[in-house]
């Protein structure tokens, strides 16, 4: 049995369940590279202001070498006795090279050791994601290109309002996407900020040069509050936070396509290998895939939910709430990553039914505004114009067919301002031809957007 760093303090031992639930290791050992990457940064400080001697750093250099070998060939056995993966490490460094590992702690408590190794984790997951977000934007623009031209119904309320292209609502998300990554970058401003050197919460009475540290393991800067430094998890509440919208996005992206590949519906199929079979239903192809990322947009948020309460009312400074950071944590970053790198390889697999989209604008009077926007500028004031339309829309439906389906004499029953080249905005490709402003919906406009995003994509 592995005797505690502290067991000197204590007549008896902790019962086996307390162990367990005080112990973290079998989930934190995830930080051990990280926390030997710091701990390797410690040590060489410490060496630099004469604390360390050149000798004990070239022994903690070798130990840790030896233990990330370790590490990576399955070789490390974790032990529950020594509570976490930072007691786990040093007591390994120290069975291996001896005093020179028990030197390592100088200056150093846990409690920077975990903050700092939380944030050097942390900065490594929002590097991925970034890159993943650019990558799920690319396929998105792959996409949108491909139907800058094809029109689809626009909805509000989830009725058929106004013609819009494909490309265009793809376009929608790409903007929210890149929204995102520029939170996730935001973040990870506040997160590369350096902890050690806080101590348990103090500080420390060795003469350490926390620039340095920081310089080596790429912090920006460090903590300027030794107690702020060791306590506070905003940095993670913020990242969990970008991560929860990143999954809102995406899943209002996944309803949209459970919705389009519904055989009511039918605008789109999704590749086979992104859907499942029922084991009842020979015929049915589910769209798991789109299903899963809605459903786990709640546990992500959740762990906002969990982290957000976590923090809330601890005095200062560290205290072990805090320890219960970790698996909110993780799981927000696993299922974001494994969530964008799915989605980016199933939007190359969307086909697109450009038939269904197009008798879908046809049959919801999707061009009535055009009409309405037509009086106007042949002199008649908007409100005149918009009760004349509902009126025409009035007699289509009663007739069954489209208001473009309409005869010029009938159409000029509502309006004698009403002429031939009336039906050039009818038409959907009309409606889309006129929207060409900035940010409008016309094929032209959706291809320069297109372009803007992939200049910066690629600068
Ligand atoms: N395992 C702890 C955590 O995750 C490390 C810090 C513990 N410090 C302490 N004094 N108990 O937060």
């Amino acid at each position: 049995q592995d005797t505690h760093a502290w067991s000197g303090r204590f007549s008896e031992p902790v019962s086996e369940l307390v162990k367990k639930y005080t112990a973290s290791v079998t989930f934190d050992n995830r930080l051990a590279e990280f926390d030997i990457e710091g701990s390797l940064a410690h040590a060489a400080m410490l060496n630099k202001s004469g604390v360390l001697s050149d000798a004990d750093l070239a022994a903690i250099r070798d130990g840790m070498a030896q233990i990330i070998a370790d590490i990576r060939a399955g070789n490390f056995d974790w032990s529950v006795d020594l509570e976490d993966v930072h007691m786990n490490v040093e007591r390994r460094l120290t069975d291996k090279i001896g005093d020179a590992g028990k030197r390592l702690h100088t200056g150093r408590s846990r409690n920077d050791q975990v903050a700092t190794d939380i944030r050097l984790w942390l900065r490594a997951q929002i590097d991925a994601i970034v890159v993943l977000i650019a990558e799920l934007q690319t396929s998105l623009l792959d996409l949108a290109e491909q139907h800058a031209d094809t029109v689809m119904p626009g909805f509000t309320h989830l009725q058929v309002a106004q013609p819009v292209t494909f490309g265009h609502h793809m376009l929608a998300y790409v903007e929210m996407l890149g929204r995102d990554a520029e939170r996730m970058s935001d973040c990870r401003k506040r997160v590369n900020r350096l902890p050690l050197g806080a101590a348990a919460l103090a500080g420390t009475t060795f003469p350490i040069d926390r620039h340095y540290t920081a310089q080596l393991l790429g912090f920006d800067d460090v903590c300027h509050n030794s107690l702020d430094a060791v306590s506070d998890r905003d940095f993670a509440i913020e990242f969990t936070a970008a991560a929860s919208l990143v999954m809102v996005h995406l899943s209002r992206l996944s309803e949209e396509l459970i919705l389009w590949m519904s055989p009511r519906v039918g605008f789109i199929d999704i590749a086979d290998r992104f859907c499942t079979g029922s084991s009842i239903m020979p015929q049915k192809k589910n769209p798991d895939v789109p299903e899963l990322v809605r459903g786990k947009s709640g546990r992500v948020v959740g762990h906002l939910i969990a982290l957000v309460t976590l923090m809330k009312a601890q005095p200062l400074a560290y205290n072990k709430d805090n320890q219960e950071d970790k698996e909110p944590l993780f799981d927000t970053a696993d299922t974001l990553i494994d969530t964008l790198r799915i989605y980016a390889d199933m939007m190359r697999g969307i086909t697109v039914k450009p038939d269904a989209m197009r008798a879908a604008v046809l049959q919801g009077f999707a061009t009535a505004t055009d009409l309405a926007d037509y009086l106007v500028k042949k002199g008649m004031p908007f409100r005149d114009s918009h009760e004349v339309v509902a009126l025409t829309v009035r007699h289509a439906e009663q007739q069954g067919v489209d208001i473009a389906d309409l005869s010029l004499d009938t159409l000029r029953q509502f309006s004698t301002l009403i002429e031939q080249d009336v039906y050039s905005v009818l038409t959907p490709e009309g409606s889309l031809a006129q929207r060409d402003h900035v940010g409008g919906t016309a094929p032209n406009q959706v291809r320069f957007q297109i372009a803007r995003h992939r200049a910066r994509l690629a600068g």
